[in-house]
């Protein structure tokens, strides 16, 4: 099976200059998608960092919801955000010095978080297990700095609810499979909540949004990339490829065009007398 190769990773502490822009453009895209913002904002209040509190985002990426977490824990506590590419903590960094946040960002990988047992009172990571081969070793990462009492969000997509319409059926399957195969750990969404509590946290809610496509992306370069990697692997052929992007770009421009992936949020804490 072929190894993961950039922007579809997003495993950006291994790609190069132009594909991180191109990583922080889709991010940046995706932030303004109502799902998105709806479930951010969820998450965001659900773990109610206060004033004092120290807060981690695991996998930050441009840096936002290190800022929003800088907001509610004012200037006596503090926001940290954590990634491996350092082109990532330069961008969140000039964001965040641009717009006046506290927010501070660190260069790190969530399988060895840099920080001390127990530093922190909330911890949040999103989109990022997904990426990785050995999500468990990461979750225990964020239980072991968490503080006990402490909480923690973790936010992903279960790529087994990807829908898109129209189109062949045959031929979106196959570029299911090609989606899923270049993912690490692509049924990410469903293991959260079991993830946590196998981990020793107990789980207090679980939230979810669909990440809806806008229409103007119908038939644009990342469903084009992955059609292509399927006609490679002799799943599709060119044909069924043309007729797919004709047929979502007609869908595109009618209105009837629909793409999705449910994302699923699970706010845990850890119990007192923890581990
Ligand atoms: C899809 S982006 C999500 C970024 C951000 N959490 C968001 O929701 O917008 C995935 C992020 O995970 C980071 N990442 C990849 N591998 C990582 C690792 N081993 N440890 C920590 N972060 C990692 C990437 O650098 C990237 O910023």
């Amino acid at each position: 099976m072929t190894e993961p190769s950039s922007p579809l990773s997003f495993r950006s502490d291994e790609i190069d200059e132009a594909a991180l822009d191109q990583l922080v453009m889709v991010l940046d895209l995706q932030a303004a998608l109502p799902g998105i913002q709806r479930l951010r904002a969820w998450a965001q209040a659900a773990l109610a960092a206060a004033p004092g509190e120290h807060a981690l985002d695991v996998g930050s990426g441009t840096g936002s919801e290190v800022a929003a977490f800088a907001a509610a824990v004012g200037p006596s506590g503090d926001a940290v955000g954590v990634d491996p590419n350092p082109g990532m903590r330069l961008v969140a960094e000039r964001r965040a010095a641009e717009s006046g946040a506290a927010a501070r960002y660190v260069e790190g990988d969530a399988y060895a978080l840099p920080f001390d047992d127990g530093t922190f009172d909330v911890v949040r990571s999103e989109r990022v297990l997904q990426h990785l081969v050995d999500p468990e070793r990461a979750i225990a990462e964020i239980v072991r700095v968490v503080k006990p009492g402490g909480r923690v969000m973790l936010i992903d997509s279960d790529w087994a609810t990807s829908i898109v319409h129209p189109g062949d059926p045959e031929v979106i399957a196959a570029i299911a499979d090609v989606m899923l195969s270049r993912t690490a750990n692509p049924f990410s969404g469903r293991k959260l909540a079991g993830q946590l509590r196998v981990a020793g946290m107990v789980v207090d809610d679980i939230g979810s949004q669909a990440l809806l496509q806008p229409p103007e992306f119908a038939a644009g370069p990342l469903i084009q990339m992955i059609a292509g990697e399927a006609i490679t692997r002799g799943a599709i052929t060119a044909e069924q490829r043309d007729r797919l992007v004709a047929d979502l770009s007609e869908a595109g421009e009618r209105g009837t065009f629909h793409s999705s992936v449910t994302m699923f949020a699970v706010l845990a804490h850890k119990p007192q007398s923890a581990l």
